[in-house]
């Protein structure tokens, strides 16, 4: 299992880094929370404890004999600081060692990781950008804070990105910061269509775009770039990744047709309507004397399948992923769909029942056009990109 460090910095967004916390223990890796004095004024010794199972070291007196201050850093595969906080980095650049935390950073011999957070002002004082440019010098990966809402009434650059792309940041320089995927162009689709019945109602389905959305931030984590097709999404645009929405199934169409071109890879994992209202109807429709007025349906384009036969076609080079959510029978369903939709590697998983739509963890088996089947156990939606990945790499070489 993997030891991680999360040293945590005194800034308010220690808050968002308990969810990083579970994040990181639930798929599977140990934590030891290093909190500075600071960070236990936002956020207490026992929310720490708790959600990392472990007992929290807070000073380099606690526990002597076990000399904690070498052996926190020594025994640590990462060491992750959120918030970094303008301090935090000027003490690591200068390499002070005066609490428990920078006492580990300078022990520790695996990749370290800053994620700082701080008001706009403190990022780009010329003391703070030389303290970064110091750090990443010597091999520390600094992430780039994201901009947007600060504390009080302020916005602009300095926020601590999301949990979910800390953990991805986590994931990545645990693997060593591979960019399998630099230079690669992938294009993803995520959530689900809307098939408009008239200007206030529609036909939807239960898509949330959490695994759309975990493969697009694992693939630019990789080295990719990255556009999300998103359907009807309610998730923060993922960094670093450019977003086009789209509304309906015919919407979608044409944004895939624009942006295959030149893409490596296309993965559809978006749930799209199999039909739409045959006719628009321009105003709400009125309740009747009590009598439903039948909706008459009309297919829409298989997008899948037409990314298929036009790359076949015109002999191009793309890998195509597909998705198959299917209710029962779900291995019989995906070899079946495989063969009708003719991708390389479907990723088949059971949904309805609470299962898979909208939950932060998934389970699927991924099938490939040559016969390969990959069980991806239960777990967040972020392995099992990785593991889409990791196959689509594979065929890429
Ligand atoms: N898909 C698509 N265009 C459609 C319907 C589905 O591109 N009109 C894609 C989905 O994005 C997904 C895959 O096809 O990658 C399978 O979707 P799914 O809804 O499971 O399959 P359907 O083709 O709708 O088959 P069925 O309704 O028989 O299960």
């Amino acid at each position: 299992m993997p030891q991680v460090v999360l040293g945590v910095g005194g800034g308010i967004a220690a808050y968002k880094v308990c969810e990083l916390l579970r994040r990181l223990t639930e798929s599977g890796h140990q934590v030891r929370v290093v909190p500075t004095a600071g960070a236990l004024r936002f956020v207490g010794e026992p929310t720490w404890a708790a959600l990392s199972g472990q007992p929290v070291a807070t000073a380099v007196w606690d526990g002597v004999h076990e000399v904690p201050h070498v052996r926190t850093g020594q025994s640590a595969d990462l060491v992750f600081v959120a918030p970094a906080t303008a301090n935090i980095l000027a003490k690591a650049a200068a390499g002070l060692a005066d609490d428990l935390l920078t006492n580990t950073l300078l022990t520790a011999r695996c990749p370290v990781v800053f994620a700082p957070a701080m008001h706009t002002e403190m990022w780009e004082h010329p003391a703070t950008r030389a303290n970064v440019a110091t750090l990443r010098s010597r091999g520390a990966i600094v992430l780039d804070p994201a901009e947007g809402r600060l504390t009080g009434a302020d916005t602009g650059k300095g926020r601590l990105p999301e949990p979910a792309e800390l953990l991805d940041a986590a994931r990545t320089a645990l693997r060593g910061g591979a960019a399998d995927l630099a230079g690669r162009r992938v294009v993803i689709s995520a959530g689900g269509t809307r098939e408009a019945i008239d200007p206030v109602r529609f036909i939807g389905n239960h898509s949330s775009g959490k695994q759309g959305y975990a493969l697009a931030r694992t693939a630019a984590a990789r080295g990719a770039e990255v556009t999300l097709l998103s359907a009807n999404v309610a998730l923060p645009d993922p960094a670093g990744v450019r977003v086009v929405r789209v509304g309906s199934a015919l919407d979608l169409a044409e944004a895939v047709a624009a942006e295959r071109a030149g893409a490596d890879v296309v993965v559809m994992a978006s749930a799209v309507a199999d039909f739409r209202p045959a006719a628009s109807v321009g105003s709400k429709i009125k309740k009747s004397g009590g009598r439903p007025a039948p909706i008459e349906l009309t297919e829409n384009p298989d997008i899948l399948a037409g990314l298929v036969a036009s790359r076949d076609e015109e002999g191009l080079a793309q890998t195509i992923v597909g998705f198959a959510a299917e209710t029962d029978d779900v291995l019989a369903h995906g070899r079946a769909k495989l063969e009708r939709k003719g991708c390389d590697l479907l990723v088949v998983n059971q949904v309805g029942n609470g299962r898979a739509f909208g939950t932060e963890d998934n389970q699927a088996v991924v099938l490939g056009s040559d016969g390969t089947v990959v069980e991806v156990p239960f777990g967040p939606k972020e392995d099992l990109a990785d593991r889409v990945w990791d196959l689509v790499v594979a065929r890429l070489a």
